[in-house]
């Protein structure tokens, strides 16, 4: 079967109506660490998302479980990074900015927040690819999701990213204003750190 998309970690095959992401073997992996690592990141994506699934994230729904697989909900639709290059409509960066607060207000950091795991279905917003994503309290891990995001604005979609990021930043605030506050506080931590780093 030919692949619909092939990432670091895993490809996706289509069939029908739904997706199926499998974790590939890692050569450079010792094979129990191997075998080990991909279960249990696959456990742990499942796991993700039939929490937010059950809080009511837009997130495909999972149909199967098994080892080193998922099987899931085809979202026939448009990558979030595609439509913003297509129409340059910031306004929908709102809506990402919402599904990401409500992630958030589960315990759950994405990992990955860029344009590419989101995809638009009519006028829908949902996250995808929680493949590197974890429980968590610490408000670093979410100010680090915004410090992702708005990072990929910046390389990826610069003539509007301001416009973007204010959008986003806007749709988060609109469902958790104390974590809104916390997160942006940490971010410009986060933030001065990176720019830090670069000088050192
Ligand atoms: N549920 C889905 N519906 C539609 N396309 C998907 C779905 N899941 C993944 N894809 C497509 O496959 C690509 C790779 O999947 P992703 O889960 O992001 O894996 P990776 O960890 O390799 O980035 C995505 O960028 C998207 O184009
Ligand atoms: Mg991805």
């Amino acid at each position: 079967m030919k692949p619909l998309a092939q990432g670091a970690e895993a490809v996706i095959y289509l069939s029908g109506s739904k997706i199926r992401k499998e974790r590939i073997k890692k050569n450079y992996r010792l094979p129990q660490i191997d075998s080990k690592l991909r279960k249990e990141r696959t456990k742990k994506e499942a796991s993700i998302l039939h929490k937010l699934q059950r809080a009511g994230v837009n997130v495909p729904q999972l149909t199967k479980i098994s080892e080193f697989e998922l099987e899931m909900e085809f979202l026939a639709g448009t990558k979030l990074r595609d439509y913003l290059d297509k129409t340059a409509n910031a306004e929908v960066c709102r809506l990402a900015g919402i599904e990401t607060a409500k992630v958030h207000k589960c315990g759950i950091f994405h990992g990955d927040l860029t344009t590419s795991n989101i995809i638009l279905v009519g006028n829908v917003l949902y996250l995808i690819d929680f493949g590197l994503g974890d429980y968590s309290l610490r408000v670093e891990d979410f100010a680090v999701d915004l410090h992702i995001f708005k990072e990929c604005l910046a390389s990826k979609h610069n003539a509007i990213w301001e416009e973007c990021w204010q959008s986003f930043l806007a749709g988060y605030k609109s469902v958790d204003e104390k974590k809104f506050s916390d997160v942006t506080k940490r971010l410009r931590v986060v933030e001065a750190r990176g720019r830090y780093k670069h000088i050192g």
